[in-house]
């Protein structure tokens, strides 16, 4: 193993044995095979590991908002054995790269629509679902949601969260705290906390109500409900 990790923008001198750490580099594998290539993204998956090892101390369902050929979260259930945990991991996205409707005037102005382009155009985002379910046949808690957040959250059928992770490389869709209380899928308590700009962990379980009348009167609003 190098003295130096360098990798994905980060140049560090200091620990990084899990990059030798057989149960670490199984779960990386994993992630790896989902996607079909390396990404160099050790260090954020480790991170990712440790953020969803800590959430399993916790009951709830696990979910990641933009899931793409799934990466983190085969990395995830692979560590974690997912079949023995008796959960269910919920994985959301468009398939079909960042919706423009909910990208903000900031996002606009740091490029989002070029990024999106070039995401799509290089092959990086897929836009078929099927590989994806295939990938994931393996485990059989797990609930793949095809579409925009925040309009498919009311899909989300679980009354318990213990982990989320929101990567989908543009802000106002991930700003799902103050959505989430405003509209049909809401925490009943505020605990999320963010450990990198793109994974934010609940630090307690949070109980979820999705009742059909908030369904209806909730999530319709939303396009037009700018205020998040
Ligand atoms: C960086 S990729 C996700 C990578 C993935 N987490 C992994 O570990 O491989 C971002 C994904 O977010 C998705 N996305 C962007 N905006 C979305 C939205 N409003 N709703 C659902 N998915 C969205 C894109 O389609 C893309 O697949």
């Amino acid at each position: 193993m190098s003295n130096v990790y360098d990798q994905d923008g980060l140049r560090s001198i200091h620990n990084h044995e899990f990059m030798s750490d057989p149960a670490f580099l199984a779960a990386y594998g994993r992630g790896i095979q989902a996607v079909g290539g390396g990404y160099g993204w050790h260090w954020r998956v480790y991170t990712g590991l440790w953020a969803a090892a800590t959430a399993a101390k916790l009951p709830g369902d696990f979910i990641e908002f933009g899931v793409n050929r799934g990466f983190l979260s085969s990395a995830i259930m692979q560590f974690l054995d997912w079949n023995a945990t008796g959960r269910t991991f919920y994985l959301l996205d468009t398939f079909t790269g960042v919706d423009l409707r909910y990208v903000s005037a900031e996002d606009l102005a740091k490029g989002v629509v070029e990024q999106n382009e070039k995401m799509i155009k290089s092959g990086f985002y897929t836009l078929d679902v099927e590989p994806v379910r295939r990938n994931f046949a393996e485990w059989p808690n797990v609930r793949i949601i095809v579409g925009p957040v925040p309009e498919t959250l009311p899909q989300i059928d679980s009354r318990m969260v213990a982990f989320v992770h929101i990567d989908m490389n543009c802000a106002p869709p991930r700003s799902l705290r103050p959505n989430m209380s405003g509209t049909s899928w809401y925490p009943e308590q505020s605990c999320f906390s963010m450990t990198t700009p793109m994974t934010a962990i609940v630090l307690k379980s949070l109980r979820l109500t999705n009742s059909p009348a908030r369904r209806t009167s909730g999530c319709c609003r939303y396009p037009l409900d700018r205020g998040w």
